[in-house]
């Protein structure tokens, strides 16, 4: 975990008196809406449908006891007692009161977090997967690279006014849990024949109103010139995307028009009086900041603990949880926990304040005091020895956290929609919902397996609804809430974009139709075969017809 010098301290302090300056003058009729909109930007303000919105940045995911405890202290004292934890590994407030938000940052500025860049057009919180450091088949660590690319990148004046926002994520290994193809610059940190670190190099990846898939420009990329060449590809976007229309001011228009191979030169280009100059990252620096990272006191002997066996055999709920909610870990004898935040009830990726809590005394008690936040909008304790895991899980089971959901139906990837963004075309929380019960038979869920269902309340994709192996689009038709339905969608290392089932459907509709429509499935599938795996098989129109059979 990367802890910040007198500098970084400094820089997060100033900005918080900054903010508390700018808040007062706008407040006292000083600045304009649209003066302060650009401030208010800068520090992760947005204002909603109910109340102003604050997004509070998570570095990569990765955070520690402590500071969740403040952002429990802080949902407590100025919010309504709870958060909601994004797809880009960020917590957002919804309840702010905006005369109290300086107070706020300065509370998050004495845990070392704050709200810089979380919004407006500059380069947004570095994302990566969220068993970074523990999986055993990454290459190696992406958060030290994450972490590098947050120093380049907070405060840099060149890009801090993009034609458009740009997001960054960094995986490794085979399994991408980052979603990196469908970032505006995805990164996958690899090893050449001769075993040098590096790059492949993807950019213009995105979903929103145009969806993309990233292409590859560069396959190898040495690992100390990360930084001159995401300089060189964001100057080329900089100068090049388009300001005069936002809906195609991404970089995956610029790349789309342009064509890869233009783009690709341009950078090169830009590239080659860049590279070996002072931005090329020295070994002492890598060194400096991967020393933050993944050393943890590991106990040797974890594996000789052989009580889990017992517990595994004599308990069926326990058994469950194990099974969906726990992964491998590259010591032996440890393993990864996913705390699920898709209860029974309840709006997906929120955690109340006492939950907060308990995960903080849980990560302190069995995890080194560190948390992980997900894409997917749980939480992960990274690093629990085996012999720790029975009583952690009843602990969870306790803190309504142990839902043995985990990749299941359930485990919906979910945006706020109309109850608190003021972008919405529908609402989404009460369809997630209405999901909750049509499929609470975990039997059953089980049975149909590992599906991704994404659901978005407007065309902007905040919950990635493209990428689903079910993808839910809420859209307005004349004032009424309807749902469409896209399928076959991934972001993981095998990433597409859904195809749409067919027409929208009523608010009432969505959980029946997704019955007939996994009803399908469950007639159709091979032996073993994913769902998704099916659908590429047998394409859309199988499941078209099922879904739309007695509607
Ligand atoms: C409620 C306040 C929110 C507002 C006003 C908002 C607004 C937007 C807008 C306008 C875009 C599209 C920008 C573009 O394509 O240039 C966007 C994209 C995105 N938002 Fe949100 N959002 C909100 C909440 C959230 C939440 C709660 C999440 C996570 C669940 C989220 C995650 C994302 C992601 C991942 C994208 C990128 C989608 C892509 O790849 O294009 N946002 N948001
Ligand atoms: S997808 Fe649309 S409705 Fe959902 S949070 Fe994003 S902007 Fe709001």
């Amino acid at each position: 975990m990367y802890i910040y010098n007198d500098v970084d301290q400094q820089i997060v302090n100033e900005r918080v008196e900054q903010f508390r300056d700018q808040t007062a003058r706008f407040l006292r009729g000083e600045l304009s809406d649209d003066e302060f909109l650009a401030l208010r930007l800068m520090n992760g303000l947005y204002v909603q449908r109910q109340a102003p919105m604050l997004r509070v940045a998570i570095p990569y995911g990765t955070f520690t006891s402590e500071q969740l405890r403040a952002l429990a202290a802080i949902s407590r004292k100025f919010d309504r007692g709870y958060g909601h934890f994004t797809t880009r590994t960020n917590i957002q407030f919804n309840w702010p009161k905006l005369e109290e938000v300086p107070d706020i940052l300065a509370d998050l500025a004495r845990v070392q977090l704050h709200a810089i860049q979380t919004s407006g057009n500059c380069i947004r919180n570095t994302t990566t997967s969220h068993f970074a450091g523990v999986s055993a088949l990454e290459v190696s660590d992406p958060r030290p690279w994450c972490e590098l690319i947050r120093q380049w990148s907070s405060l840099h004046p060149e890009f801090a006014y993009l034609p458009r926002k740009f997001k960054i994520a960094i995986t490794s290994g085979p399994e991408d849990r980052a979603a990196t193809q469908v970032h505006d610059v995805g990164l996958d940190l690899i090893q050449s024949e001769q075993g040098e670190l590096g790059f492949k190099v993807l950019v213009g990846g995105g979903l929103g109103r145009t969806p993309k898939i990233g292409k590859v420009i560069r396959e190898f990329l040495p690992a100390n010139e990360l930084i001159s060449y995401l300089e060189a590809i964001l100057r080329v976007y900089n100068l090049h995307g388009r300001r005069d229309n936002k809906y195609k001011a991404r970089i995956k228009i610029l790349v789309e028009a342009m064509g890869e191979d233009a783009f690709r030169d341009l950078v090169e280009q830009e590239w080659q009086h860049l590279k070996g100059t002072e931005l090329q990252i020295p070994e002492a620096e890598i060194a400096r900041v991967t020393a933050f990272f993944g050393k943890h006191p590991y106990a040797q002997d974890a594996a000789a603990d052989l009580s889990l066996d017992s517990y595994l055999e004599s308990d069926e709920a326990f058994r469950h949880w194990y099974r969906h909610n726990t992964h491998p870990h590259k010591v032996p004898g440890y393993r990864a926990v996913t705390l699920s935040l898709k209860p029974q009830l309840g709006a997906p990726g929120d955690i109340s304040e006492l939950q907060m809590d308990i995960v903080a005394n849980l990560a302190d008690r069995y995890s080194f005091g560190e948390i992980r936040s997900t894409h997917e909008q749980n939480l992960v304790l990274a690093d629990v020895q085996q012999a720790n895991l029975y009583s952690l899980w009843r602990s969870l089971v306790e803190a309504n956290l142990a839902r043995a959901n985990i990749g299941k139906l359930t485990d919906m990837i979910v945006c706020p929609g109309f109850d608190f963004c003021s972008l919405a075309n529908a609402k989404t929380l009460n369809i997630a919902q209405q999901i909750n019960d049509a499929f609470d038979d975990v039997d059953y869920l089980y049975d149909i397996g590992d599906i991704r269902l994404n659901m978005s309340g407007c065309i902007n994709a905040c919950a990635h609804h493209h990428v689903g192996h079910i993808g839910i689009l809420g859209v307005d038709k004349k004032g009424e809430d309807w749902y469409q339905i896209t399928i076959g969608g991934s972001s993981r290392e095998d990433a597409q974009l859904g195809k749409v089932l067919g027409r929208a459907v009523a608010a009432d509709e969505v959980a029946d139709t997704l019955k007939r429509l996994l009803e399908v499935y469950v007639d159709i599938r091979r032996e073993d075969e994913r769902f998704i795996d099916c659908v590429r098989r047998v394409g859309v129109e199988p499941f078209k017809e099922g879904a739309y059979a007695t509607a």
